[in-house]
């Protein structure tokens, strides 16, 4: 059922358009002007406006911007029984939706407009609310690096899938924000979202916590219980840590995989599940199959999409953007009015290689605004070793040329800033945060 407006100066017209419209399931109210026409618009919300264009008091083509102006969403049909190309051209241009002639069948031809019109206004619809969703999953995922960007365009494009995903990154990487966007991001995002860690189960344990067991299965088995498979059925099962599940395990899951059914502990029977699986390591899968720890073919089955988090030394841009982001967390949830860092902080945040990643950042920054006693965050709040780190370099057991060494960096900066820049000079330089005079001396000096 949509909400119609009918504008039309021939009360006959309006009448026959109610009578059929409404006979269609639709609510239908008529009005005979552009006055008129516009009180109704201010008053309430329509799906589908159709309108004349030659009014008594006015011409259609105001009543259809008003309509594009306030309510972008509704579909405007103009119908007119003087046909002008221009009249058609300036309509279609300002957003109708159809433009139909008063023919003979035109009552007709209006009816399946109107029905193309409803199903036009569900797949709009359908889409915006496909968009929000990918949003609001991509949303908590931060990082406006290249390497993050590409992270986001792949979560974007698989989410909707229902292929199985294997995530991977060091600790602290931000494996499990990726599962959660993902689910978020899919058709699956108002259905369960089930997460286990793997690696926090014995063997026997994990399988009856993912396929459930029945009453006397085992020891203590009290009374039938549900798996996890089952609890997220139609939804996402997040598999976190795999590469710490048993070969014994491996080919119970595989199956599953396969067959797409699982077997509650003590029972013959399978119950049929439609799951989306994801999974995570911080172990090399891959490394782990020749070493006969890691089934080749539940790797393959698993790794069909892999998206791989970088850490976060590997994507320093991106440092200020997330310390800022934990700074406004914990600023609120603490009330303490901090809203900065300062350089000096913010320099040492930067220069840190972050083993525990994104993770530790954060922590860094939880303890940073507990501690800070100015209105600022400053270096002094920071851990010792993230303030006091110094980049390691690697001197080889033969020595090293330090100024040949620095003189190659210096070279291949040069070079590669001259090629990004397009050759131009001056933009070169600037990319290297020096003056056009040192590039000159510089560029000469290695004859680029
Ligand atoms: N890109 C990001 N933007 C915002 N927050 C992030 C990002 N990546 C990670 N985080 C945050 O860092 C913390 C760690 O992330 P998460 O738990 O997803 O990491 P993980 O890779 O699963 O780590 P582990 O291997 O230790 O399980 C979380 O609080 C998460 O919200
Ligand atoms: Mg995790």
């Amino acid at each position: 059922m949509a909400r119609l407006l009918v504008v039309d100066d021939q009360k006959s017209i309006c009448e026959m358009l109610e009578i059929v419209l409404r006979k269609e399931g639709h609510r239908v109210e008529t009005v005979c002007g552009l006055e008129m026409a516009r009180k109704r618009l201010q008053s309430g919300i329509y799906d589908i406006v159709v309108t004349d264009i030659r009014l008594p008091d006015g011409s259609g083509l105001d009543v259809l911007q008003q309509v594009r102006e306030t309510y972008p969403e509704t579909l405007v049909i103009m119908i007119t029984a003087y046909a002008s190309v221009d009249s058609a051209v300036r309509a279609l241009n300002l957003g109708a939706f159809r433009y139909i002639l008063k023919t003979a069948n035109f009552v007709e031809e209006l009816r399946l407009t109107v029905d193309r019109a409803v199903e036009e206004r569900a797949l709009r619809q359908e889409n915006r609310a496909l968009k929000r969703e990918l949003r609001k999953g991509l949303e908590n995922l931060l990082g406006d690096s290249l390497r993050m960007k590409t992270v986001k365009e792949l979560v974007a494009t698989v989410a909707p899938t229902n292929s199985t995903i294997l995530i991977t990154g060091e600790s602290g990487t931000g494996k499990e924000l990726v599962a959660r966007a993902i689910h978020a991001a899919s058709g699956r995002h108002d259905r369960p979202f089930v997460s286990i860690n793997c690696g926090a189960f014995p063997e026997t344990l994990l399988e009856s916590e993912l396929f459930g067991y029945i009453k006397g299965a085992f020891t203590g088995a009290a009374a039938n219980r549900k798996g996890l498979f089952e609890y997220a059925d139609t939804g996402t099962l997040f598999l976190d840590e795999i590469a710490e599940m048993s070969l014994a395990m491996q080919v119970k899951l595989l199956r599953v995989l396969q067959e797409r059914l699982v077997r509650p502990v003590g029972t013959t029977e399978e119950v049929p599940i439609d799951v989306r699986l994801l999974a995570a390591t911080n172990k090399n899968l891959q490394q782990r199959v020749p070493e006969g720890l890691f089934r080749e073919d539940l790797y393959y089955r698993i790794s069909v999409i892999p998206i791989e988090l970088p850490p976060l030394r590997e994507r320093c841009e991106d440092i200020p953007m997330l310390a800022l982001h934990f700074l406004s967390k914990f600023a609120r949830t603490m009330d303490r009015p901090i809203h900065k860092i300062d350089a000096q902080a913010m320099k040492c945040l930067e220069r840190y290689d972050w083993p525990g990643n994104v993770r530790e950042l954060e922590n860094a920054l939880e303890r940073a605004v507990a501690l800070e006693k100015h209105e600022e965050i400053t270096a002094g709040t920071l851990p010792d070793h993230v303030t006091r780190f110094v980049p390691r370099v690697s001197i080889p057991e033969g020595g090293v040329n330090l100024e040949q060494h620095v003189g190659e960096i210096e070279r291949r900066y040069i070079q590669t800033a001259l090629q990004q820049a397009g050759g131009v000079r001056t933009r070169a330089a600037g990319l290297l945060g020096m003056s056009y005079r040192s590039f000159r001396h510089y560029a000469k000096k290695y004859k680029l």
